[in-house]
């Protein structure tokens, strides 16, 4: 089973996420800038002409589509680099994965998922 996570981090955070990842093996991935909000819908800046609300917040979101036996090792990577303690971490969301093709071979699903060096080539060696 082919899984994708939605990892919403901090923008200060992703080299240390792409590092860890990185680190065990994940190979694929891809990121882009967010702007949203969790529960404490945005922040209070202290500004010269006043407070004002700041509702959509930048973060980063980094994907990744895996192998579901190497999901827990991934999410684990993620909570481990992103973490501050402080609200505004991030969510990570897990979602299922219907295909994956390969442009240029064609490769399909688990197939297409074999990457040079990956976390499941480490393992077998
Ligand atoms: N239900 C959701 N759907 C889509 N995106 C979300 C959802 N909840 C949060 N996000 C996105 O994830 C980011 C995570 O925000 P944040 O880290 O503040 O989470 P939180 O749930 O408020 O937790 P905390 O209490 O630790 O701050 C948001 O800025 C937003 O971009
Ligand atoms: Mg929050």
């Amino acid at each position: 089973m082919l899984k994708k996570i939605e990892a919403i981090i901090r923008e200060d955070k992703v080299n240390d996420v792409r590092e860890a990842l990185t680190d065990i093996g994940i190979v694929g991935m891809n990121m882009f800038e967010v702007r949203g909000h969790g529960r404490q819908g945005g922040v209070q800046l202290v500004g010269r002409a006043g407070t004002y609300q700041v509702n959509m917040l930048p973060k980063i979101q980094i994907n990744v589509v895996l192998n579901d036996r190497n999901l827990d090792a991934a999410i684990e990577a993620i909570l481990k680099s992103a973490y501050t303690g402080e609200t505004g971490d991030g969510i990570i969301f897990v979602t299922p994965v219907e295909e994956v093709i390969r442009v240029r071979t064609r490769e399909r699903g688990q197939d297409a998922m074999i990457y040079p060096g990956d976390i499941d080539s480490r393992k077998k060696s």
